[in-house]
């Protein structure tokens, strides 16, 4: 008898085969069901990667639609809500600073004219690449009046730790007696 003339203290050959089967058996199991998970709900729930995707020209970008530069900047929307747009190149975002109002939803929209940046406001909910070729869209609501630095977050190239710019949070009072320039590039009259 194999099992009788182990030493004590050692688990038997055939013991540890059985219990290794028995894992294995549970391991593949627990894959098959995880597999079954994402493919039922990735049919049923129609679950996948954000489908809003944006697409722009980043070769045209600076010379037709959404992002040329008149159109770069806080716009206020009929409903008071507030949309920024911006346009991150190597190395600077334009532009360099814009004013929002605390407590008000604000939506942001980027895209980049040449390789891949990083939007991050420290804190919040904003972060996102921004890529060339597509717009990237962040929504968000700035509870109290705040200063945020606005470092690009993606290595871009020599000049990426100096690409940062400035989102500025006003009280919603003080917004609405801005005049546009001063809501988009922070300069005062
Ligand atoms: Cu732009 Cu790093």
């Amino acid at each position: 008898m194999a099992e009788s003339s182990t030493p004590e203290g050692i688990v038997p050959r055939q013991v540890v085969a059985r219990t290794e089967k028995r894992w294995l058996m549970a391991m593949a199991g627990m894959l098959l069901v995880m597999m079954a998970v994402i493919v039922v709900t990735g049919i049923a729930g129609a679950l996948h990667p954000a489908s809003n995707v944006e697409i722009v020209d980043p070769q045209t970008v600076h010379l037709q639609g959404e992002f040329v530069e008149s159109n770069l900047g806080t716009a206020v929307e009929p409903d008071g809500s507030v949309t920024v747009r911006v346009l991150a190149e190597t190395y600077a975002f334009v532009p360099h600073c814009v004013m929002v109002p605390a407590g008000m939803p604000v939506k942001f929209r980027l895209t980049s004219a040449d390789a891949i940046h990083g939007f991050l406001l420290p804190h919040t909910n904003v972060n996102t690449m921004v890529v060339p070729g597509f717009v990237a869209e962040v929504r968000t609501r700035f509870a109290a009046p705040a200063e945020y630095a606005m470092p690009c977050h993606e290595f871009c190239g020599f000049g990426h730790h100096a690409m940062w710019a400035h989102v500025s949070v006003v009280p919603k009072e003080r917004f609405a007696n801005m005049s546009l320039t001063e809501r988009t590039s922070c300069a005062r009259h």
